[in-house]
């Protein structure tokens, strides 16, 4: 039986189902860094997920060096510039707004966890997403907030930015996750129904 953490069971804490519901992606936090604590209550979280053959393929790094992601988000939007050749995508409000210069791909978190795969097995990946939404919901239930940033993705897989992060060339980056106090209340995206195909 594993041992639950004594502040991970306090009962203001929230229920796994009110953090399934109340969590959303937050982009706009306050300077206040997650303590070391916290996040490794989180990481301990994140690994109870479930694991393909038990193969527990994840690695974690946290970067709270500001001046670090701002160069890290710097050098997301320097590609994404590079890599659009089409001048409709370019102009797009979209691409815009992503290359704006004070625009941030961490929206300023003091934190980002980085859920990285080791290449074991054909579900290192599923294992990591798994990971990361665990790490998702128990931040929520201590009342923090976080978002997945896809965008970051590309470019801390490149060998230039695992080299400099020291990320060995085979562990692949799967899930970039800001973390922090939310600065405002954030509004409930709604999703549609689940679609069920059939019940045979
Ligand atoms: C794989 C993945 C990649 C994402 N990438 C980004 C991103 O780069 N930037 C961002 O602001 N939000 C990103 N998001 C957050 C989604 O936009 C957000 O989860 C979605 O709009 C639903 O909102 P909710 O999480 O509040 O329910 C990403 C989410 C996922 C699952």
């Amino acid at each position: 039986m594993h041992n639950i953490p004594t502040n991970a069971a306090n009962s203001d804490n929230l229920s796994v189902i009110e953090a399934i519901y109340q969590r959303r992606a937050v982009r706009n936090f306050t300077n206040e860094k997650t303590s070391r604590e916290r996040i490794l209550q989180l990481l301990d979280a994140a690994v109870q997920a479930p694991t393909a053959m038990h193969e527990e393929p994840w690695e974690f790094m946290v970067i709270q060096d500001t001046t670090l992601l701002k160069r890290i988000s710097e050098s997301a939007k320097n590609a994404l510039n590079l890599s659009t050749d089409k001048p409709a995508l370019t102009a797009s409000a979209m691409h815009q707004r992503f290359t704006a210069t004070d625009f941030n791909i961490f929206y300023n978190a003091p934190s980002l966890v980085l859920v990285c795969a080791k290449p074991v097995g054909e579900f290192a990946s599923a294992d990591c997403w798994l990971a990361a939404e665990n790490l998702m919901l128990a931040a929520c239930a201590y009342g923090l907030s976080t978002c997945v940033i896809g965008f970051a993705v590309q470019i801390l897989n490149t060998p230039e930015w695992k080299k400099e992060l020291g990320i060995a060339d085979e562990i692949h980056v799967i899930a970039p996750i800001i973390l922090g106090v939310a600065a405002e209340r954030v509004v409930q995206v709604t999703r549609k129904k689940a679609d069920l195909l059939a019940w045979k």
